[in-house]
Order: C-alpha cells, then sequence, then structure tokens
C-alpha cells in the first residue's frame, strides 16, 4: 500500500478542523482531522448559523437525527444564555448525545472530503474513551480513510474498526479507577439498531501513535485486530508528549528531563515490518531526509507549522502574534508536566495573556462544565463517578481525588475550545483564557513564514514533499 508520506497531525481541539485537513488532502499529504469534542464544537458552530455544518449535516444519512440536531441548535436559541450545555458522557450515554457524536463526526469528515478524492483521516486521544464508538461510527459513516489514535494505548480499536464496518455491535473497555480486577466496565454501541439496518462500511486503516518500543512491540503483539502503520512520536512534538521513562527528575524551570531512554530505537521499529511515520520536529531538508533514506520510515507527522497556516482552527490574531515572535526569536515553549488533566507532560506557548501566565491562570474561577477529560472512579457505593483535577478542588476533593493532583492542573477543554474562537463567555463577562500549546519545532520552521501574513497548508504540503522527494 502506497500510504501518503506527509501526515498532518490531528490537532484538537479544532486546530486540525476539516478546512486545515481538505486543503492538505488536496495537496497529495494525508488530512487529518481531530474528533476531540466534536460534538461540542458542531453545536457552537451551528449557534453562530455556519453553513457548511449545516450543509454537511443535511447529508447525514438519518434525516430525523439531523432534522432534530439543526431544530434544536442551528442559531441562538436561549436568550442571550450563550452555548447550549450538552449532557456529558458517562456510561450510561444519552440517546441525544450519541447522536450529536456520531453525526459531529460524520460532518467535519464529510467536509475534509468533499470536492476531491484523496484519503482523509481521523485523530482520537485514547484517554477519551466514552466518546470513541460513536465517533468512530461517525467518521465511518462519512468513509473516513485513516484512524489515527495517541495518548494511551489503544488496543481494542482495529477490532472495534473490524466489527463497525461489518455493521456488527462493538464495545469498548473502559478505565476506571479503583474498579477490582475482574470488574469491567465499557461502552457499547449497535450500528444496526442506529442506523434501521445492517450496513457495510469501509475499514479505514488504523495508525496508533507511540513513543517507545515497549509500547509499539506490545500493540503489534496484543491487539485484537491489524495494524496498518505507526506513528513515532518524540517528546519535541507539540501537545501532549509520553512521560519520560526516568521520573522525578526536572529542569531547573521545572520541565522534565527527557534522556537517552527516551530515544526509540528505530532499527527496532523496522524489524516489526510495518510501515512507519515520524513524528516530532521533523521539519528541515536535511532532517527529513535522513529519516526517509537513514531510519526507513514511510515519512513524516507534522503538527506545529499546519498549526499555524491560515487554514487552521486556531484564533487568526493568536498565529499572526507567534509568528510574529518566531520571526522576532522570542517563542518559548515549556513541557508542562501539571497543566493537563491526563497527567502526561504538555507543551505550552509561553504567551502574555494565555493561562501560561500565573495571574491569569490563578484569576480564572475554576469550572468544569465539559468534562471530556474527566477519570472514571468507583466510588465508596459502587458506583461509577468522574472528576477531573482541573475542576473546582472542593469537588475534586468530594471525589476522592488528592489535593496534590490538582496543583497547576489547567481546564484544557474550554482552553482549547477558547483558542480557536469557540470559548465561553459567562453572566459576568469572564471569557475563559486562552492556552496554546505548540512543538519545539516553532525554533525550526521560519523557512515555511512568508514575509506577510501566514502560510498557506497547501504551501506546506507542498515544501514538505520536496523535502521527502528530493
Ligand atoms: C496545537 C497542537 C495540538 C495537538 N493536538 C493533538 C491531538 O489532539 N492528538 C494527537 O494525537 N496529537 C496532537 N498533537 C501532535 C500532532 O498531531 C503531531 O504529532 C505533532 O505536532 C508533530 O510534531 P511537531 O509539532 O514537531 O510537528 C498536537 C500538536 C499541536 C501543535
Amino acid at each position: 500500500m502506497n500510504h501518503p508520506k506527509i501526515i498532518q497531525g490531528g490537532m484538537g481541539i479544532g486546530v486540525s478542523n476539516w478546512k486545515l485537513a481538505r486543503a492538505v488532502s488536496i495537496s497529495g499529504g494525508l488530512g487529518v482531522v481531530s474528533s476531540t469534542a466534536l460534538d461540542t464544537l458542531m453545536v457552537r458552530r451551528l449557534f453562530h448559523k455556519d453553513e457548511d455544518t449545516k450543509r454537511a449535516l443535511l447529508k447525514f444519512p438519518l434525516k430525523n437525527i439531523s432534522e432534530k440536531i439543526l431544530d434544536n441548535y442551528y442559531g441562538e436559541k436561549n436568550n442571550n444564555k450563550g452555548y447550549p450545555q450538552l449532557p456529558f458522557f458517562s456510561v450510561d450515554i444519552r440517546d441525544e448525545l450519541i447522536a450529536l457524536t456520531i453525526a459531529a463526526n460524520f460532518v467535519e469528515v464529510y467536509l475534509a472530503k468533499e470536492g476531491h478524492s484523496n484519503p482523509v483521516g481521523i485523530n482520537l486521544l485514547e484517554k477519551v474513551q466514552m466518546p470513541t464508538l460513536y465517533s468512530l461510527y461517525g467518521a465511518m459513516l462519512a468513509g473516513v480513510d485513516y484512524v489515527i489514535m495517541g495518548a494511551g494505548i489503544p488496543r481494542e480499536i482495529p477490532g472495534i474498526l473490524d466489527k463497525l464496518s461489518a455493521g456488527h455491535d462493538a464495545e469498548l473497555n473502559l478505565y476506571v479507577s479503583g474498579a477490582q480486577s475482574g470488574e469491567s466496565y465499557k461502552m457499547h454501541f449497535s450500528p444496526k439498531k442506529f442506523m434501521g439496518k445492517q450496513l457495510n462500511l469501509k475499514r479505514p486503516y488504523f495508525f496508533p501513535i507511540v513513543s517507545s518500543n515497549t509500547l509499539a512491540t506490545t500493540l503489534m503483539k496484543k491487539s485484537n485486530g491489524k495494524i496498518d502503520g505507526l506513528i513515532i512520536e518524540n517528546y519535541s512534538a507539540g501537545g501532549h508528549n509520553a512521560p519520560p521513562r526516568v521520573k522525578g527528575v526536572f529542569h531547573d524551570n521545572g520541565s522534565p528531563v527527557y534522556g537517552d531512554k527516551d530515544i526509540v530505537n528505530l532499527d527496532k521499529i523496522k524489524e516489526l515490518d510495518i510501515p512507519f511515520f515520524l513524528a516530532g520536529s521533523f521539519v528541515t531538508p536535511e532532517i527529513i531526509s535522513k529519516t526517509i533514506d537513514e531510519a526507513g520510515a514511510s515519512g513524516i507527522q507534522v503538527g506545529t507549522i499546519f498549526a499555524l497556516t491560515s487554514e487552521s482552527g486556531f484564533e487568526e490574531s493568536i498565529k499572526l502574534e507567534i509568528v510574529n515572535k518566531i520571526k522576532n526569536n522570542t517563542i518559548n515553549i515549556f513541557t508542562d508536566p501539571m497543566a493537563s488533566p491526563t497527567g502526561f507532560p504538555f507543551k505550552v506557548a509561553s504567551i502574555k495573556g494565555t493561562l501560561s501566565e500565573q495571574d491569569i491562570y490563578d484569576n480564572r474561577p475554576r469550572v468544569c462544565n465539559l468534562r471530556y477529560l474527566a477519570e472514571l472512579y468507583k466510588d465508596e457505593n459502587g458506583n461509577i463517578g468522574y472528576r477531573c483535577p482541573a475542576e473546582p478542588i472542593n469537588e475534586y476533593l468530594k471525589k476522592g481525588g488528592k489535593i496534590e493532583e490538582t496543583v497547576g492542573r489547567k481546564c484544557l477543554c474550554n482552553a482549547l475550545l477558547a483558542n480557536i474562537g469557540y470559548g465561553n463567555t459567562y453572566k459576568n463577562g469572564y471569557k475563559e483564557p486562552y492556552l496554546i500549546t505548540l512543538g519545539d519545532s516553532v525554533s525550526l520552521i521560519s523557512h515555511f513564514l512568508p514575509d506577510e501574513g501566514l502560510p498557506s497548508a497547501k504551501n506546506v504540503t507542498i515544501q514538505l514533499k520536496s523535502y521527502i522527494e528530493n
């Protein structure tokens, strides 16, 4: 199989939107949309009467669902109360949320694939488990060609893709803190029941993202179906990073120290005899040609520079500010070991007025109104609860959370939606602040930047392709 050699990384929430993915795919790369929080994002786009979303929704195969979503969410419905509050994901998920999730993933992939026949992928986070079955199915209804998944060990996904494509029921085991061994909690989805008939769909290729040889080997051995390729991501990449193998060692500025043990042995990856792609600062002709020629990689996955293109979801003003900082050599990226509620290190760009600044963080009232990153736990009565270390501290402690887990935690759900222009503004006028993630490659990408304005996804893709082909 000839997979595209340039994969544009799936960047959530909504940085890798359909516009970016479509432009990259048309230009010969693999455009990838982010699936994270698409239900909320679709509803917020509809709130602003986004016509592309409406048009795609009207192509959704179940008219009763698309019409109901438009009736409920198109335009402002609630007398200036702001964005509608959706139900939370839970083990007993509401039918309405299942339908919204399937439709939202359908819409994003449909739009990314519109008007061309090149492949398009979707990126999911393994740690965000409850939406997964529905997100995959919605994307598959729109004919998604690749599923890419990071931030965990997605052993069950290949088998789920097989089942969903055959129209069979599928289940996903959930991690529940405090559950006894032998107890299992699952999400369940019946495509036949949802669609009202048995439907066969294309089985997309599955590429997990891994950051160690052990994980790559485990996934190859223990997955319940075919893995079609691997993305090997190093710790310079934007977004979340795998924690260092040696824990508890920090630089003076508080970022974790990575060492030799964190470098993936590519010779061992080659022995797995599977296409692999390298991610994390693969942006210069020298680095790229070395990668392809010496390491034997099939290609690269690139995020940071695509996040700064005119098509990406980031607010235009913040992109222009970052590009200026890059040109002036004043951009600073910090690997924050505490910011993300997932517990994984998270790359944060130090930018004035954003949550990277202590006073902006201190002044943000803690609220948890999206809950995508909540951990599931079993309480003393045996019920399942949901807690996030970035939620109000007293709530978290009441749920058995530990105080030290709350220190420095940032509400990524709200901040990442703010970054793309869909942040909450509350009744008292408080606006959710930004928190920008980018990779260490910010110091290597000035050759992509035009004298004025932002680079285009097309030009970045073509430039990257030329580095691989030469
Ligand atoms: C703004 C941003 C958001 C990201 N979000 C995700 C994500 O949601 N899921 C994921 O698997 N990777 C995410 N990544 C990582 C990229 O998909 C990609 O692997 C990485 O950016 C490659 O390294 P580079 O930043 O040096 O190009 C993100 C990266 C950036 C810059």
